[in-house]
């Protein structure tokens, strides 16, 4: 090991750091959240940087001097002057002060690391100076993983370490608990705030110890990457995954490998699994203390009975979560290069079920047909000649853009463009592939420059 990695308590103390430019502004924003005073000395320095510092410290416009060195802890030199560099690392070694000289490794005797700052969590990434893009690259891989919660976590143990310790005296009792406490859906609860139900697992005193959770997560359109922070460190930590017929497997790809994964949707040659069913399925899983990723195509609360399944929970007290997603309409809308609104062409956006009733769909036309609207229609291709028609005959242009965009946001997307009384003749000359989504408005004529 080249470097020792230590966190630095700076609170207070002085740093002096040599340079006013973009690179000092980095390394002084850094210091002020660690909470050191500042003293920089530089030639000229920036607005901004002066704008920063502020009250954090004091800035002197004068040439780099050793004197300058004097009663400090710690010495940065962010200048372009490799001598003045070289003279401020060698004044700092001497004085027996750790110093860094921004990408400079050989003048240094400590480096910074990659920071994921959740204080009071503090993650450190380094490769020894070898490449910090390297080093930046692995830190945007952790933070995309550690959730924003993990403060709140550790806060709410720090404010329980007395109290444990008067409950349970002996220290590997106490270890034991915190271990399986942050294997439990306690964990989960203290990083949402939810500090009395923790309790009941921290202290192992909630009669419902056995008790699992439900995350009702949106899984978005298709493409993995449209998957939130959130969805993906849940499903990280899943027992159990019940999917939908709109979960991509890339997207299940993206699940902790060991959970169980069942399929809960309506696929041909599949016994489908009926609300009643995957509800009764939620709450009995969850009781037997599994946590219990629902994974939904889009967002769970936009067409996606979300709702349905929350009120299960809620009726048998079942603690869960739900995690928006990216919904058909906004992955489609942006991979298909329309903008759902735009200043010149639609004031609001309208998401409406276009599933037919015996052939027919049922909606308010008169209000569908209002100018400067765009509007989606959801699960809309069975009734497609039956929106158009109903559209036209209560005032629409028949020229109106429609689009039709199938399997949105996958490398199989398809989209197929024509105007309210052209577009059942083109799409019965294609072969669109399930799920489809019809966006209908002026913006649609965009998607051709977009
Ligand atoms: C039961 S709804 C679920 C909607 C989902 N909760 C959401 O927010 O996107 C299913 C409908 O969403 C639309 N849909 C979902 N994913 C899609 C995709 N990748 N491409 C096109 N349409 C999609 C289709 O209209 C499909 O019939």
């Amino acid at each position: 090991m080249d470097y020792l990695p230590l966190h630095f308590n700076l609170k207070g103390q002085t740093v002096l750091v040599v340079g006013g430019g973009d690179v000092a502004f980095r390394k002084v924003e850094l210091l002020i959240a660690a909470q050191a005073h500042i003293r920089l000395v530089a030639l000229e320095i920036k607005t901004q940087l002066r704008d920063l510092i502020g009250q954090h410290g004091v800035i002197t416009i004068s040439p780099y001097d050793s004197e300058f060195i004097e009663g400090v802890v710690l010495v940065i030199s962010a200048t372009s002057n490799k001598s003045v560099n070289e003279r401020v690392s060698f004044d700092a070694r001497s004085a027996g002060i750790p110093v860094n000289v921004v990408d400079t490794p050989e003048l240094c005797s400590v480096i910074f690391p990659g920071i994921v700052d959740r204080s009071p969590v503090i993650i450190s990434v380094s490769t020894g100076g070898a490449t910090p893009v390297l080093a930046r690259y692995i830190k945007s891989l952790i933070d995309s993983v550690i959730p924003q919660g993990v403060a709140r976590l550790a806060n709410y143990l720090k404010g329980r370490r007395h109290a444990l310790k008067e409950c349970f005296p002996d220290f590997n009792v106490r270890r034991k608990l915190m271990e399986s406490f942050l294997d439990s859906p306690g964990k989960e609860m203290a990083i949402n705030n939810d500090f009395k139900q923790a309790d009941g697992y921290l202290y192992q005193e909630n009669p419902n110890i056995a008790q699992g959770e439900v995350y009702l997560v949106g899984a978005g359109p298709g493409d993995p990457d449209l998957l939130t922070l959130r969805a993906l460190q849940l499903l990280q930590i899943a027992d159990v995954i019940l999917y939908d017929n709109l979960v991509s497997n890339l997207v299940l790809e993206r699940a902790r490998r060991d959970a169980y994964k069942e399929f809960v949707g309506k696929r041909s040659g599949y016994k489908s699994t009926t609300q009643e069913d995957i509800n009764t399925m939620l709450v009995r899983l969850a009781k037997e203390g599994q946590r219990v990723v629902r994974l939904k195509g889009g967002d769970p609360f936009i067409f996606g009975r979300g709702g349905e399944e929350i009120g299960a929970l809620i009726a048998e007290k079942i603690p869960f979560q739900v995690i928006p997603g990216i919904s058909a309409a906004n992955g489609c809308a942006a991979y298909a290069g329309i903008p759902l609104t735009h200043r010149d062409y639609s004031q609001s956006v309208r998401f409406v079920t276009g599933h037919p009733k015996n052939g027919v769909v049922n909606l308010i036309w008169n209000e569908l047909v209002e100018i400067d609207q765009t509007l989606v229609f959801y699960m809309g291709m069975g009734g497609l000649a039956s929106i158009c028609e109903n559209l036209i005959d209560h005032g629409m242009s028949k020229k109106m853009p429609i689009a039709i965009i199938s399997k949105g946001t996958t490398p199989e997307q398809r989209i197929v463009r024509g105007e309210l009384n052209t577009i059942v003749d083109i799409v019965a000359k294609e072969r669109l592939e399930t799920p489809t989504l019809i966006i209908i408005g002026h913006v649609v004529a965009l998607a051709k420059k977009f």
